[in-house]
């Protein structure tokens, strides 16, 4: 019989997720609990090229952590983990950053952006983030990462740093291919539609938290920017009714023609409500699982402590192999 594919991806926990983590990544996280080995993690060493406030960073990690078991990610199907709980990310990525040049993290999209954003803190670790996040992948040796388009440029790096590795030293590494959904891997702000969805926006208008109760998700979508037309039809140029289109298609299933149909004649007031309303629905369930699931800490830190275990475990094969690979005793 073939070996299950090992599925690897992770999320950051500087805040609630949005509505685009939700679609660009963590939905297809849990359809494929069902056919693949997953292992799912909180990046928490990752956050801290940003500052964050430690309190507020441990709370939010605990929160984030109870949201991906909300979201559908099953402890009993997937290997669930917290970054900064298993000591091997950091040392194989101090290995590989010895096979990293400094011009190709220089050109890296993310860092230049951050570093446009917080000229005040312009830090090694937000230089070197790629190659904590090429370890996270390769030590589980996985097959396939289902990421939001923004992080693919992260996925060619760290297949180039595998094969450079791999043709240095001998195999050590599987050369992992990016999973990018076709609809829904870039949702866009409601507000600035030409500008990715984040949870770092400034005007919390923009994005949607996965947690902002009904009425206040109606209200956001009532406030989207589109444009001076009528027509509801996926056109380029139409920014705003692309997104909103496009999110109504991933969350109802319906095709965006399908979407453009039932909304013909439509004005763009009843076509935002409507989205609003999917999107309200689709997200309750979740609201309600993390209203409970947050409550249960000791359960939390039980299966955090497990995941801890089981993550150092497998990834350990790993990190030896390339211990050994590279010449260190
Ligand atoms: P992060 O925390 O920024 O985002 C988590 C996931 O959500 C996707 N995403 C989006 N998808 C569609 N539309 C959007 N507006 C949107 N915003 C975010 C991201 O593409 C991502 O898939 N570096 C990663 C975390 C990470 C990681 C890894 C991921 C660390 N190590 C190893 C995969 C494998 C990050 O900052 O994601």
């Amino acid at each position: 019989m073939d070996e299950k594919k090992i599925i690897l991806s992770g999320i950051q926990p500087t805040g609630v997720f949005t509505l685009g983590n939700y679609i660009g990544a963590i939905k297809n996280w849990g359809k494929m609990q069902e056919d693949y080995e997953c292992a799912y993690f909180i990046a928490d060493l990752h956050s801290l090229t940003v500052y964050q406030e430690p309190a507020k960073l441990r709370k939010q990690t605990m929160d984030c952590f109870a949201l991906l078991l909300a979201c559908g990610i099953d402890p009993e199907k997937s290997l669930i983990f917290v970054q900064s709980t298993v000591n091997t990310h950091a040392q194989l990525s101090w290995i590989l950053s010895n096979v990293t040049q400094f011009g190709e993290l220089g050109r890296m999209t993310q860092f230049k952006d951050k570093s446009e954003k917080h000229p005040d803190n312009i830090n090694a670790g937000l230089f070197t983030y790629p190659v904590l996040m090429a370890a996270d992948i390769l030590l589980y040796q996985a097959d396939m990462v289902p990421v939001g388009a923004d992080q693919k440029q992260h996925l060619e790096f760290t297949r180039n740093i595998a094969e450079r590795f791999n043709s240095r030293y001998g195999q050590t590494f599987k050369i992992p291919e990016p999973y990018i959904a076709e609809a829904g891997a870039r949702v866009m702000s409601l507000q600035d539609p030409l500008k990715k969805m984040s949870k770092s926006d400034e005007n919390a208008n923009g994005f949607i938290s996965i947690l902002d109760d009904e009425n206040v998700i109606i209200n956001k979508f009532k406030r989207a920017v589109t444009d001076s037309e009528r027509e509801i039809v996926f056109r380029e140029g139409k920014d705003g009714i692309n997104n909103l289109l496009t999110i109504y298609s991933v969350l109802t299933g319906k095709t965006i023609h399908e979407a453009e149909l039932e909304f013909e004649g439509k004005g763009y007031g009843d076509f935002k409500l409507a989205v609003g309303q999917v999107v309200a629905d689709s997200l309750k369930p979740i609201r309600d699982d993390f209203a409970r699931l947050s409550k249960e800490k000791t359960y939390l830190e039980e299966l955090i402590a497990k995941g801890a275990e089981t993550a150092y475990k497998v990834s350990n094969r790993t990190l030896s192999k390339a211990k050994r690979k590279v010449g260190l005793i």
